[in-house]
């Protein structure tokens, strides 16, 4: 299936210069949003996940029904003052200033086998945070997935190079 096709360009959004790749057509065609999760699903398989990981708010769109198809549980990484007990977290430089990622603390024991999930890797720094705060908690990181990849922005670069990274559509 020709996911890309699924994907809305919208130029100049949020801010002149940037072409937006709006997922949500891609979520709202029943067949496309099938595919990419079975896609998902049939690579994140093979590194025999645990947990699957996803990032507030589109991470979630993917990674919650990846892991109900891959029968494992979901843990939410979210923007800060969200999650209500004891958290890990993680200052990321953004493109002007910083924001901050949080995990609970007793959502994963040191060892948790898991899988990394996002919509899309831009410059990697949302990524990368997770997996600050993935190794904060102990756990094994076994692999990334992303529905879209911003190549030229060079995301997979800051993730660790041990590590596969896999994604659905390239731009
Ligand atoms: C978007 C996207 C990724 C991140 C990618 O999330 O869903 O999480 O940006 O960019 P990066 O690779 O440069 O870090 P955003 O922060 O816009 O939040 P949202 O999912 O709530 O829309
Ligand atoms: N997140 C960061 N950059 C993005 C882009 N160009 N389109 C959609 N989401 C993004």
């Amino acid at each position: 299936m020709d996911l890309k096709s699924l994907i809305r360009n919208i130029p100049d959004f949020p801010k002149p210069g940037i072409v937006f790749r709006d997922i949500t057509t891609l979520l709202r065609d029943r067949e496309g949003l099938r595919f990419a999760i079975d896609a998902m699903a049939q690579t994140c398989q093979a590194w025999e996940p645990e947990f699957i990981v996803g990032m507030e708010s589109r991470g979630f769109m993917f990674g919650v029904p990846l892991a109900y198809q891959l029968g494992v549980g979901f843990i939410p990484v979210r923007k800060p003052g969200k999650l209500p007990a004891d958290c890990h977290s993680v200052e990321y430089e953004l493109e002007y200033g910083s924001d901050r990622l949080d995990m609970h603390k007793d959502a994963l024991d040191p060892g948790h086998r898991v899988v990394v999930v996002d919509d899309l890797i831009a410059t990697g720094g949302t990524a990368k945070a997770t997996a600050d705060l993935l190794e904060r908690a102990g756990a094994h990181v076994a692999g990334f997935c992303f529905a879209v990849e911003l190549r030229e922005l060079g995301g997979r670069e800051k993730l660790p190079s041990n590590v596969p990274i896999v994604s659905l559509v390239q731009y």
